[in-house]
């Protein structure tokens, strides 16, 4: 990735990512994409991600990207990366009457990602890819992204020289500070929309929690939820630690702290086999989940019956965080605190 940077007079600055649209050895996409990020619009940093360094694979996502949840690693990379631009500008060859394969399947990989921000198109092809900006603009509208007017078509015969090196017109470099002109503006004036650029603009608190991911994040809770109380009814310690990290970070009720499965697992084996516990409910109380694969919810754990002689009146409330590694949700920490006295 590089970076150009121009500051506005109030130092706010908008951060767009120029992809460059292809992967052939001999492409145009890459000189395009640098033609564009020589312009450096006043108010904009401009980085290029060119798709073939990214080099995403076809997608293979298990669920639709508009649920969030991304499983594999390089999903996340991309999402991490595009997250941070407030605005983008497609350089886009025409394949066929589209775009190419590569810039659909770069846009397909995500979702929540794209919404709310501007994007512009610079197409280039026999014809001046006028027909694969046409269609990134119906793709790219359903993604949430605004797609402003003024675009770039560079032609291979006219734009470019004999040994097709990019030799632009001079009217396209117009043509490119109109389309920055409207890019800029609309993403500005989109910022309030996204909850990161509100916070920055107006320096109020974010919300963290992602509303896209609570649907994985209601069925984590809802996992370890069943594996407390199952394990707990039937005292089968290892189902109750089922969903515990090699890792996990444990704190007891009465200030003790404890690295590692094993050793809580060794603990909770020796407190089911004694009937130090009385009977027991779990219950949800509040979630969060500041992103897709980070979930933090505090479980109540309500004494049900008196505690059997010298045991314990357990009520607790308990604060856990799961974390989804490989498709699977962990305990990565848990901390507990009685809610009833110290026996
Ligand atoms: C697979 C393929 C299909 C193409 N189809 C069209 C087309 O439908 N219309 C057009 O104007 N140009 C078409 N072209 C010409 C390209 O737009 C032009 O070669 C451009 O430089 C390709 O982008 P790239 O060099 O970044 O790969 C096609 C080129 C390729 C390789």
């Amino acid at each position: 990735m590089t970076t150009t940077e121009s500051v506005t007079p109030s130092g706010h600055v908008l951060r767009v990512a120029v992809i460059a649209g292809s992967r052939r050895p001999n492409r145009r996409a890459r000189a395009v994409a640098e033609w564009v990020c020589a312009a450096a619009p006043e108010g904009a940093e401009l980085s290029l991600l060119d798709l073939d360094e990214v080099a995403l694979p076809t997608l293979a996502e298990p669920n639709s990207p508009a649920f969030g949840g991304y499983t594999l690693p390089h999903t996340r990379a991309w999402a991490e990366l595009i997250e941070g631009f407030d605005a983008y500008v497609l350089v886009s060859p025409e394949y066929n009457h589209s775009t190419s394969a590569a810039l659909k399947n770069s846009l397909d990989h995500l979702y929540r990602e794209w919404n709310d921000k501007a994007v512009a198109f610079v197409g280039y092809g026999v014809d001046g890819g006028v027909r694969a900006v046409e269609h990134l603009r119906g793709i790219t509208a359903e993604l949430g992204l605004a797609g402003v007017g003024p675009a770039v078509a560079l032609n291979v015969f006219d734009d470019f020289d004999e040994e097709g090196h990019l030799a632009p017109r001079e009217r396209q470099e117009s043509m490119r500070s109109r389309m920055f002109d409207s890019l800029l503006r609309w993403a500005s004036a989109l910022r309030p929309l996204r909850p990161a650029a509100e916070h920055r603009l107006t320096g109020q608190r974010p919300i963290l929690h992602r509303p896209t991911g609570a649907g994985s994040a209601d069925d984590a809770v809802r996992e370890l939820l069943d594996s407390l109380q199952t394990g707990l009814d039937t005292g089968d310690a290892d189902l109750y630690d089922s969903m515990f990290a090699q890792d996990v970070l444990w704190g007891s009720p009465y200030g003790r702290v404890l690295t590692g499965y094993a050793p809580l697992n060794a603990i909770h084996r020796s407190m089911m086999d004694t009937p130090v516990v009385a009977t027991s409910r779990y219950e949800v109380v509040q979630t969060s989940a500041p992103s897709a694969d980070l979930v933090l919810v505090h479980i109540r754990r309500l004494h049900l019956a008196d505690a059997p002689p010298g045991g314990a009146d357990f009520s607790e409330m308990a604060m856990y965080v799961l974390v989804r590694r490989d498709g699977q949700w962990w305990l990565a920490a848990g901390q507990n605190t009685p809610i009833r006295d110290k026996p």
